[in-house]
């Protein structure tokens, strides 16, 4: 758990942070989001010391970090900027072994542990190992960006508009990795976007900020049925539910049952979004689609279970 506690940081007379309480829950994805100069950045900098406080503490499992030598806490994080900030002398390999190296792990555990990464973001150690940074594409380098975070294992993980840099098609599929691989390292991650759709699909929770101050902090969920103030309803606009729907998939909601002249339906798969789903209906010009689970007919999705869905509380599944 990280906990931010009267956080305070000033340039000059501006406050880029202005008296921040925000806990962060271990093992959760929490994105912070608000306009540009927000002091999304500057708090993420404040947590792993290459900023300092100007008043206020920062708790890492309830030890304040201003004790900690900064070397060591900033090993023990993860960190993953936009235009990734790798070596630009030094192979993908040596790259991701970076950290592992400084932590002095043995050669054989360093080699075994960097191909494991690469393969676990998506690239081949074989064809990429070798490979320098400017051979890359955007999206390439990224995915070695977060391998290198990775690799010794932090229990937490900074990341500051880390796909902001590569085109939209990139970008959505680094987002949807980050969240598949999210499900299953379940680090304490604190994730900054000024993105809404990026924040709604990644995000446990979502700390709105402005003017260095927090307006909400909540799943999106209840941003989207509870705003706490008017900042955060025009923030997120009226299309928030829109959005919001992604998050949650076909698999989870209570569909109509199977009529017997189901097969002229459209059919699509149970493990796809609300969103998805109505994307199909309306592509389709469709009224209902035939469900399929494990190729299978389940039920019946419309318009109708759609909104008998949002009607239940929040139901937080993911799609
Ligand atoms: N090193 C710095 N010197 C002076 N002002 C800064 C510095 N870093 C950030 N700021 C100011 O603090 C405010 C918050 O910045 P930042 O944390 O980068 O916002 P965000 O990441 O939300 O866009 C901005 O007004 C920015 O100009
Ligand atoms: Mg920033």
């Amino acid at each position: 758990m990280i906990e931010i506690v009267g956080l305070t940081k000033t340039y000059g007379d501006r406050r880029a942070v202005d008296g921040l309480d925000l806990t962060i829950p271990t093992g959760e994805l929490t994105v912070l989001l608000g306009p540009s100069g927000a002091g999304k950045t500057t708090v993420l900098r404040c947590i792993n010391r290459l900023v300092e406080p100007t008043s206020g503490s920062i708790l890492v499992d309830g030890v304040d970090i201003a004790t900690l030598d900064p070397v060591a806490l900033r090993r023990s994080m993860g960190y993953v900027i936009q235009n990734v900030g790798l070596f630009p002398d030094m192979t993908v390999r040596e790259n991701v072994a970076a950290v592992p190296r400084m932590l002095g792990w043995d050669r054989r555990r360093i080699a075994a542990r960097v191909d494991e990464m690469l393969e676990m973001v998506g690239l081949d150690p074989e064809r990429y190992g070798d490979a320098y940074p400017r051979q890359l594409s955007g999206g390439e380098a990224q995915r070695v960006g977060v391998a290198r975070a990775l690799a010794a294992d932090p229990p937490i993980l900074l990341m500051d508009e880390p796909f902001g840099a590569v085109d939209p098609l990139t970008r959505e599929r680094l987002q949807r990795e980050m969240r598949h691989l999210q499900a299953k390292l379940r680090k304490t991650v604190v994730f900054v976007t000024h993105d809404i759709d990026e924040a709604v699909l990644l995000a446990d929770r979502i700390a709105l900020m402005r003017d260095g101050r927090l307006e909400q902090h909540d799943t999106p969920e209840a941003l989207w049925r509870r705003p706490a103030n008017d900042f955060v309803s025009r923030f997120f606009g009226e299309n928030l539910g829109l959005r919001v729907i992604i998050r949650h998939c076909l698999a989870d909601v209570t569909l109509k049952p199977l009529p017997h002249d189901a097969g002229g339906l459209p059919r699509v798969d149970a493990g796809v979004s609300l969103k998805e789903a109505l994307a199909e209906l309306v592509g389709r010009r469709a009224r209902a689609l035939l469900v399929m689970r494990d190729g299978r007919p389940a039920g019946v999705f419309d318009f109708d279970v759609l909104v008998e869905s949002l009607s239940r509380e929040d139901g937080r599944a993911r799609a």
